[in-house]
């Protein structure tokens, strides 16, 4: 039997601009993680997946097109040589928060992708898991710009533009996160659609916005490079007015940020595609529980504090 896991994920700065071109930054969380096992089934079972969080059990030879984890199994066996049916029960649990930001969907894969060629006893590169694990992102995103797959399979902070090769990304000092759940399941799919319908009706105003952010992601960069949090917190500010400019924040987002921004957080962003699911606020050793408590106060369903280092 094998177990392979995977790091959920946040956006630092530059969600939603990273689909047209601009530069993003993203972290792994490995406080919540997602598990694949790979056991054998009796023979002539085939090969069945069970993704109970997902509440989905597939058997892999006549799971459709359109079922994402049938689909990076199959690529993945098919990278792996392996023609057959192969005789394998996989189980993939996730303590992952799904459709909320965290990239519940390309860590259960990269997950079950590590699985697979621990099974066969092949290693893998981080770029060949991304690589397999981006095919199934279309599913959660609809146009992926490739982010969550390679920054939880690289496991590691990452300076990200859509079509160029990651760059792996150490903050000169580690920062600490107060990541919050506003409960609001959110699909991907749907902010990255509603996102792009607007830059199609006014397209001059969502490349000025998008301009803005990758502006933001380029000056985080140097705030992280330097270690200077309150720089970083301003910068998580703006990021978060332009978010909202383009319609991807909520109530519930905008109640949690302002709550942590009293509590005295440096900066408050969601994070992710918005619509509800997660948001991170950046905060010190000194005001970390007076952040949690009042993100809990203000209805955050569970808050994480993690810290980002290289
Ligand atoms: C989702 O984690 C990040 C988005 O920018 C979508 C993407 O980059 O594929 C909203």
């Amino acid at each position: 039997m094998v177990t392979a896991t995977a790091p959920g994920k946040v956006i630092l700065v530059g969600e939603h601009a990273v689909v047209y071109g601009r530069p993003a930054i993203a972290a792994p969380v490995w406080q919540v993680v997602a598990t694949a096992t790979v056991a054998p089934a009796p023979p002539g079972a085939g090969c069945t997946i069970i993704a109970s969080d997902l509440g989905q059990v597939l058997q892999l030879a006549a799971a459709g097109e359109d079922e994402p984890l049938a689909v990076v199994a199959r690529l993945a066996l098919a990278r792996l040589g392996v023609s057959s049916d192969p005789d394998w029960r996989i189980e993939l649990r996730s303590e992952i928060p799904i459709a909320s930001g965290m990239g519940s969907g390309a860590a259960l894969s990269t997950a079950l992708v590590r699985a697979l060629f621990t099974q066969l006893g092949e290693p893998v590169t981080p770029a060949v898991v991304s690589e397999l694990v981006y095919a199934s992102e279309r599913f959660y995103h609809g146009t992926p710009s490739g982010i969550d797959n390679t920054v939880v399979a690289y496991g590691q902070p990452i300076w990200f533009v859509k079509g160029q090769p990651p760059e792996p990304f150490t903050p000169a000092a580690p920062i600490l996160l107060a990541i919050a759940d506003t409960g609001i399941r959110s699909p991907t799919v749907l902010t990255v659609s509603a996102v792009r319908a607007g830059w199609q009706r006014d397209r001059q105003r969502y490349e000025a916005i998008f301009d803005a952010i990758g502006a933001v992601a380029y000056a985080a960069r140097r705030a992280l490079e330097q270690g200077d949090a309150p720089a970083l917190g301003a910068l998580f500010n703006e990021n978060q007015v332009l978010l909202k400019s383009i319609g991807v924040s909520c109530d519930a987002i905008e109640r949690l940020v302002a709550a942590a921004r009293a509590a005295g957080a440096l900066g408050v962003k969601l994070s992710g595609a918005g619509g509800g699911g997660n948001i991170i606020a950046l905060v010190e050793d000194t005001t970390a529980a007076a952040v949690q408590a009042a993100l809990l106060a203000a209805g955050a369903h569970r808050v994480i504090i993690t810290p980002i280092s290289a």
